[in-house]
């Protein structure tokens, strides 16, 4: 099926009742069969559900869906983005490892990279740009994961997912993906060599602002089981299970049967159900709301291009863009709805159009139903020096525009009257 028919039907074939819509199974516990079947469960000799921190009939029918969607084998909810991107890495890496990532990243990410990491013995090697060349030269034998965005968050580039893929696992690692920007339905990681994809499903997966949610995927295809010393924890006896290896018992998805039994049950960062159920209603229309967004987005860009009261924009659909082919290749020429741009004056004129907006709301978040705007020097990334902004591709005046699904004409008034205010000149 078609990733639009999937991200509607995926992963659920109805229930008893045959309700339509996927039933939000608010429950903590679930009745357990026999003390036969109970004891299969808990030895991950069946499927199935008995307290909720570990799975959930609703949050199963999300992780099939997402994971139909990211051509994975597997899929596991989170309590959020960040909860996913966490997890993801520390189901790898250990004190006294490191893990290798472009420079590029959304805010929290690279904070946690640069800082979080750190206090748990874990090093986070940033290579100077996302070449795979300066890629490679980093990566050494205690190297768990290469990490990249698909699309960065807020620069916007494309990173070469192929050529990232080919050096992670020329030295034998792994590469793991943050495709929020991009969303399953521009691009799928995995079928590019991604062996995880991460998700935040706060963003356009859920896409009202109502949610917050995060999804780790496994491809479940790379080889741990011919890196036994860089990967122990998939090789070895797990002692919580009644050693299993879980490279071995679990050949197509061992990495994200440990990211359950361990990082989910451990850490406890559980997806509520109501939230899986508004993630599935936000899967559900994504693909008509993306079409929406990438036509405001377009339009909005080509008017600021020819503002003079804008110092320059950022938009992967003009053919000046440094990731342009990176578009034609990996999205088929389609462009996500989020852009960057400076008002003519800097700084200072780019916090005056922050705050002269009226129809853009000033939220943190993506891929809104509503048109949103942030200023990323003064609020995501406020905490990064001038030389860790320059690092991930922030400018001190970039304003980041989510574009939304109201009428674009009024979203062009909100911005010809936020550039009057912001540098005192006449209406374009
Ligand atoms: C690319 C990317 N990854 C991860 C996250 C974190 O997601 P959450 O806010 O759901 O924790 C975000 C949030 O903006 C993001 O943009």
């Amino acid at each position: 099926m078609r990733d639009e028919t999937v991200a509607i039907h995926g992963g659920y074939a109805g229930e008893a009742t045959g309700a339509g819509a996927v039933p939000i199974y608010q429950t903590v516990s679930h009745e357990l069969e026999s003390a036969e079947v109970a004891g299969r469960i808990f030895d991950l000799e069946q499927p199935g559900f008995h307290y909720n921190r570990l799975a959930n009939p609703t949050n199963d029918v999300l992780e099939r869906r997402m994971a139909a969607l990211e051509h994975g084998t597997g899929a596991l909810s989170y309590a959020s983005g960040m909860a996913a991107v966490y997890q993801a890495v520390r189901n790898l890496a250990t004190a006294g490892s490191n893990v290798v990532t472009v420079p590029n990243l959304y805010g929290a990410t690279y904070t946690l990279f640069a800082h979080g990491l750190a206090e748990e013995g874990i090093e986070a090697r940033f290579s100077t740009d996302d070449r795979p060349e300066a890629v490679a030269r980093l990566i050494d034998d205690d190297t768990r994961l290469v990490y990249c965005e698909s699309i960065g968050n807020p620069a916007g580039n494309l990173v070469d997912l192929a050529a990232l893929a080919e050096v992670a696992h020329e030295a034998g690692v792994p590469l793991v993906v943050d495709n929020t920007m991009a969303t399953p339905l521009l691009l799928k990681p995995i079928d590019h060599g991604a062996d995880v994809v991460v998700h935040s499903l706060t963003k356009f997966v859920g896409g009202h602002g109502t949610l917050l949610g995060g999804v780790v995927v496994d491809a479940g295809r790379f080889p741990w089981g011919d890196h036994p010393g860089r990967f122990p924890m998939l090789n070895e006896p797990e002692p919580a299970f009644h050693g299993v290896v879980y490279a071995r018992d679990f050949p197509e998805r061992a990495y994200l049967v440990r990211c359950r039994t361990v990082g989910m049950r451990n850490g406890g960062p559980t997806l509520a159900p109501f939230n899986a159920f508004l993630a599935l209603q936000g899967l559900e229309t994504l693909a008509v709301r993306l079409e929406r967004q990438m036509a405001n987005a377009r339009a909005v860009a080509e008017y600021l291009r020819d503002d003079p009261r804008v110092a320059w924009v950022s938009y992967a659909g003009f053919p000046d863009h440094p990731s342009h082919d990176l578009v034609a290749r990996y999205l088929g020429g389609r462009c996500p709805s989020v852009l960057t741009f400076g008002v003519a004056g800097g700084y200072e004129a780019g916090l005056a159009f922050f705050d002269a907006v009226q129809l853009f709301k000033r939220m943190l978040n993506l891929g809104d139903t509503r048109s949103l705007v942030v200023h990323p020097a003064s609020t995501t990334h406020r905490q990064l020096g001038p030389a860790d902004l320059e690092a991930v591709g922030i400018r001190p005046d970039m304003i980041r525009l989510s574009l939304g699904l109201e009428h674009v004409d009024d979203l062009l008034d909100d911005l010809d009257q936020a550039l009057g205010t912001a540098t005192g000149g006449p209406p374009a």
